[in-house]
């Protein structure tokens, strides 16, 4: 069945209200395009091949499809947006006759897979329809039923009587047919109604004049088919989406503080006893072990923290592997190519770059460590930087184990410092250390001036 199923998704408005240049199926929900989301909702259902219907800035959603993983899926450009039903005739040349088409919408990016899939079961040879009952139906096409409950046709909003307008079952534009009907219909539509538009509802009409099957699903929620057109209903889409993740996560034995002040922009995998606290933002793939504790708003961004880590509040980390037992943060800023081995304590004001550090070792205060290689149970203390870049060049600073790195030393790359190795608070270090030895560089002659008088103000 897959095989032959293709997905049409329209994706060529304007989005006027969305009032952004931006063109509206790449704004994210939980950091993806929405176009993305309905992209992976048919795959997911299993079907072979997707045709984007493009128009409003379809350079940029090109640009877009370019960076995404896998096949890059066909597109036509429609120029002019002269309706749902033109649309899909621009698509509907590159599916064969042989194929089932499922219409789809790429600013309605909460519909699932199963939605989908149960949307291609029930069309079989005629025409299946998701509608969904609102309480409140305005701006929506109406489905229209004859006295034995069989789908007529779908009236438009515009074009609706008032007594039509009272009908609470509405389209949710999704619908499945054999491509070689809907090639039929589409040829019978026109746009003698108050849009001047070519409406793909009208085919509705024309299935039940055939006398074709037309079967209709209820949508799972109003929230799975709402369609996006201004940034309320975006961040309306964004909370829906939120809360179907954490919802999947604490069933899967996650802690979190507060489901409603947590954002989830990509993968996160836990171990067991995993607990987040509030304002946290996950983003990219994002591995947390047995036991983990994320203190309150802290960021993660592709990475990996072994078990029993703690990171406390305020702390940001991007791009790189935590080893297990360590303490980071608060306020500790952890930069690509960071890796710690275990129980390693990183604490606030401390930013690493680019750097690894042994198991046992600390940093735990106003420190940058960048382009460094430390060895195990290393002190670094308070105000120690690496000079790592001479303004046009890194350079590597390399700390063997169990060195002690005095306060407010500045070590001028490329460096070594050997292994046990002794520096002195306040010194400026440009040649190497030598192992187990007290290196000390700073300006010897400290006097005090008796007598001295406190400058005033005249
Ligand atoms: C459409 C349905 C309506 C349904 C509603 C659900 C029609 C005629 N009406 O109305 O029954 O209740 O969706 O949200 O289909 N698009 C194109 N090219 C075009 C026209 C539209 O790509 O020429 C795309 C738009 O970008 C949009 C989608 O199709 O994503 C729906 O078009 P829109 O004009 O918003 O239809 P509605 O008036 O909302
Ligand atoms: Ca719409």
């Amino acid at each position: 069945m897959p095989d032959r199923v293709h997905a049409i998704i329209l994706a060529a408005g304007q989005g006027t209200r969305m009032k952004s240049a931006r063109p509206k199926v790449l704004h994210a929900v939980g950091g993806k395009p929405m176009l993305g989301h309905v992209l992976d909702a048919a795959t997911d259902a299993g079907i072979g091949q997707s045709h984007l219907v493009l128009g409003h800035g379809a350079e940029q959603v090109r640009a877009w499809l370019e960076t995404r993983p896998g096949a890059v899926p066909q597109a036509v450009i429609q120029a002019q947006q002269l309706g749902t039903a033109h649309a899909v005739g621009q698509a509907l040349p590159a599916v064969p006759d042989t194929a089932l088409v499922v219409v789809l919408y790429g600013d309605v990016p909460l519909i699932s897979a199963a939605t989908v899939q149960a949307l291609i079961e029930a069309a079989q040879d005629g025409l299946a329809l998701l509608t969904v009952t609102l309480d409140e139906p305005r701006g929506y096409g109406r489905i229209l039923r004859d006295t034995a409950g069989r789908v007529t046709g779908i009236v438009e909003e515009k074009d609706a009587s008032d007594a039509q307008r009272q009908i609470r079952e509405v389209n949710t534009g999704l619908i499945a047919a054999p491509a070689r009907r809907l090639r039929r219909w589409l040829a019978h539509v026109g746009n003698d109604n108050a849009n001047r538009e070519y409406y793909l509802t009208d085919v509705v009409g024309l299935a039940a004049r055939d006398g074709v099957a037309i079967r209709t699903l209820q949508a799972a929620s109003a929230a799975e088919v709402e369609g996006v057109n201004d940034p309320l209903q975006l961040a309306r889409a964004e909370r829906l989406y939120q809360r179907r993740q954490t919802e999947r996560l604490q069933r899967d034995g996650l802690y979190l503080a507060d489901p409603a002040r947590f954002d989830l922009r990509g993968q996160l995998h836990i171990g067991r006893d995993v607990q987040i606290d509030i304002g946290c933002v996950i983003e990219g793939t994002v591995t947390l072990g047995d036991n983990v504790r994320i203190g309150p708003y802290c960021i993660l961004r592709d990475v990996e923290v072994a078990a029993g880590t703690r990171i406390e509040a305020h702390s940001l980390l991007d791009d790189c592997r935590v080893g297990p037992g360590c303490v980071i943060g608060p306020y500790a800023r952890l930069r690509p190519g960071t890796e710690l081995g275990r129980d390693v304590h990183i604490g606030n004001f401390v930013e690493l770059k680019k750097t690894t550090v042994g198991d046992g070792s600390k940093a735990n205060h106003l420190a940058y460590l960048g382009d460094a290689v430390i060895g195990a149970r290393v002190n670094v203390g308070a105000g120690v930087i690496t000079c790592n870049y001479d303004g046009a060049h890194k350079f590597t600073t390399t700390i063997g184990d169990d060195a002690f790195i005095g306060t407010d030393s500045q070590l001028v790359a490329p460096v070594s410092i050997g292994r046990g190795a002794y520096i002195a608070a306040g010194s400026t270090i440009a040649k190497d250390a030598p192992d187990d030895q007290l290196t000390i560089n700073r300006a010897r002659d400290q006097r005090s001036l008796p007598g001295w008088k406190r400058p005033r103000k005249t």
